[in-house]
């Protein structure tokens, strides 16, 4: 497979000032943030320290009380403006891969085809070349519950990636795994984040997996990114 090389000129997410406190309890302490385009960062810290309040500061699903947020240069949360998740470009994966249980496995993936207004005619073949990145392009026709806690969440990963946003956001999507299947799922989303080359943040508490999926790991701790460390992945 041919490595996808980032755009690192470009910017693919600003972070600057991101503060946010929840009943008086400061929870985000001043988060500045560079992830080039095309490349991958990982969140990496202990449970609390604020990784998954910053990642829905991104995804919009909470608006942070302040800092601003860019994308590709262009502004998606500020004092004035808070752009609902919808209108971010994003593809999201969570821990609890959140498919809907009475779709079909294909039906899964082509939803966000259907809230982003693409065309009926166009869904099928969307739906099986992100079911073929993740493997499962003979499984489309099942159930959620008639696949494993790893496919399931393959599921979900092609539902992230079908309409190509320009930013994937994965809070500790294997956390419910066993061991075996993280080793091997983790390879496996970092070479098809290489492949596709889309600007993506990956928290985690797991040194391991942040070292094998990302460019840059930020260490964060209350509320902080400590440090950020670049692994050496292919951004030279
Ligand atoms: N909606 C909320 N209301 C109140 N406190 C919250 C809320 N969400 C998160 N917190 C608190 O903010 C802190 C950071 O949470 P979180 O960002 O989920 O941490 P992490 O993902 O790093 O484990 C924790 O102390 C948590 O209890
Ligand atoms: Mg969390």
């Amino acid at each position: 497979m041919i490595a996808h090389t980032p755009d690192t000129s470009r910017t693919g997410i600003t972070v600057r000032g991101l503060r946010h406190a929840f009943n008086g309890h400061t929870v985000l302490d001043g988060v500045d943030l560079d992830v080039p385009a095309g490349t991958v960062l990982a969140l990496l810290g202990p449970s609390g320290c604020g990784k998954s309040t910053l990642l829905k500061a991104l995804a919009g699903l909470l608006r942070p009380q302040h800092g601003d947020i860019q994308f590709d240069g262009a502004t998606v949360c500020d004092a004035r403006l808070h752009e609902p998740p919808e209108r971010r470009g994003l593809g999201m994966v969570f821990q609890d891969y959140a498919l809907w249980p009475h779709m079909s496995v294909a039906q899964n993936v082509s939803f966000p085809l259907e809230m982003r207004g693409v065309a009926r005619k166009a869904r099928p073949a969307m739906v099986q070349d992100a079911l073929a990145l993740v493997g499962l392009h003979e499984h489309a026709a099942r159930r959620p519950s008639e696949l494993s806690g790893g496919q399931q969440q393959r599921v979900a990963l092609a539902r992230a990636i079908v309409a190509r946003p320009r930013v994937l956001l994965f809070d500790e999507p294997l956390s419910n795994l066993d061991r075996t299947l993280r080793e091997s799922l983790c390879i496996e989303i970092g070479a098809l984040l290489r492949r596709l080359g889309t600007t993506a943040v990956y928290v985690t508490h797991d040194h391991e997996e942040a070292h094998a999926l990302a460019h840059t790991i930020a260490r964060m701790s209350h509320g902080r990114i400590a440090d950020l460390v670049a692994t050496n992945k292919d951004t030279a």
